[in-house]
């Protein structure tokens, strides 16, 4: 009958420290690529982030009159890899309606995108291209007006004093109100 011969210790410890290395390095190999494609994928994941409110103007600069100033509107813009900062993305017309309250419109006309103006002497907004006019409050004025649909109105809060707008363009030409 023969007895096996003991292992020495060192043997042992050399074994473990090459079965460690083996699992330790299959996980480096495997991790370190996986690691690697996040910086890529993350704008990836990012592509349906919304836009929220920018602010606009102060409440102190809107008329008490209730009269509307037009403002620029600037907004981050992120697309896949790049994130730009105060990019002029349109105007609104802000207009005071109450202690802390506002009436904010997109200054684009409804009908074919022109510019809208407003008419302080007519209380109302008037679209140079095809003649559309509106109310101050950007409901059609002039029932032959060719715009289909009043002027769009913007979500918009004021906190702090200062007003801040959730800013949205619109289809053109539809009657409907349809985001793009
Ligand atoms: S674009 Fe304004 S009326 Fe045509």
């Amino acid at each position: 009958m023969s007895e096996r011969a003991p292992v020495p210790p060192s043997d042992r410890r050399t074994f473990v420290s090459k079965v460690a290395a083996v699992v330790i390095g299959g996980l480096v190999t495997v991790a370190a690529p996986i690691a690697g494609l996040f910086p890529i994928l993350d704008p990836l994941r990012r592509r349906g982030e919304t836009r929220g409110m920018v602010r606009v103007t102060s409440f102190a600069s809107l008329p008490e009159s209730g009269e509307p100033r037009k403002f620029p509107v600037l907004d981050t813009l992120v697309d896949a890899w790049n994130r730009t900062e105060n990019v002029p993305v349109g105007s609104v017309y802000v207009q005071r309606t109450g202690e802390n309250s506002v009436r904010v419109l997109n200054s684009v006309c409804p009908h074919l995108g022109c510019s809208v103006g407003y008419n302080a002497a007519g209380h109302g907004y008037f679209c140079p291209c095809h003649k559309s006019s509106f109310t101050v409050d950007g409901a059609i004025a002039d029932p032959k007006s060719p715009s289909p649909r009043g002027m769009d109105p913007l979500d918009a809060v004021v906190k702090d004093g200062e007003v801040w707008v959730k800013f949205q363009n619109f289809r053109k030409g539809s009657p409907e109100r349809i985001a793009v």
